[in-house]
């Protein structure tokens, strides 16, 4: 998978040409030393520039392919002064592979990852097993995977991929209630108003592995 294309406006053009390198995870090491959180597919990046006001005393890593959105978040970064975010303009596969070493997440969160509903594509799901022990391994002991998606199968699916994983433990019972801490997304929206239910699944890594 490669960084992708898209429109973007000039305001997030801007952002890109000019304040990526002051916010970019590759060029810009986090100012304290404190838990990492790291958001997988931020899309404009509201819940994580939120995130990044409520939890001040965390370094935050946003992970998106599409330029628009990393655009959009260091704009929303600019303007609320939050220091404590960094963005890697990449693949999540490779930012895990080959810049989060093994026990060193507090929590990451996937939200309204992309559902892929064709049977033919399940194998672009993000979610896949290998992915799954990948996010696992990179989890400090007790550190939490949070997903939430509004599309029924793939709630079910993701479900299964993570309970499939011994490294990890669902918090709840089958899916949790909903996380108030973040707000109403993009993707989020939009599947409200497709009628559709939104589905959480928090799951942590278990202590002894
Ligand atoms: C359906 S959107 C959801 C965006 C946002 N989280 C929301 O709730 O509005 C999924 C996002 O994941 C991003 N994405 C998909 N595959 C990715 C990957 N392998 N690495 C990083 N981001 C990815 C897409 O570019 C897209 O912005």
């Amino acid at each position: 998978m490669t960084v992708r294309r898209g429109r973007v406006t000039k305001a997030q053009r801007r952002a890109l040409d000019h304040l990526l390198p002051k916010y970019d995870f590759f060029a810009q090491p986090f100012a304290q030393l404190a838990p990492l959180g790291v958001e997988i597919g931020f899309g404009m990046g509201e819940a994580l520039a939120q995130w990044g006001a409520q939890a001040p005393d965390w370094n935050l890593l946003g992970i998106e392919i599409y330029p628009s959105g990393v655009g959009a978040l260091i704009n929303r970064l600019e303007e609320q002064e939050l220091g404590n975010v960094r963005v890697a303009h990449e693949p999540a596969e490779t930012v895990l592979e080959e810049y989060i070493p093994p026990d060193s997440v507090q929590e990451f969160r996937i939200l309204f990852p992309d559902p892929w509903p064709k049977k033919r594509h399940t194998k672009r799901r993000l979610l896949q097993q290998g992915f799954v022990r990948k996010l696992a391994e990179r989890l400090v002991s007790n550190g939490e995977l949070y997903v939430a998606t509004d599309w029924s199968p793939y709630a079910e699916w993701a479900l299964e991929q993570l309970s499939a994983e011994p490294m990890l433990e669902n918090l709840a019972d089958g899916f949790s209630v909903r996380d108030d801490r973040r707000v109403v997304t993009k993707f989020e929206a939009r599947g409200k108003r497709l009628g559709h239910d939104i589905y959480d699944l928090r799951f942590r890594r278990r202590p002894e592995t």
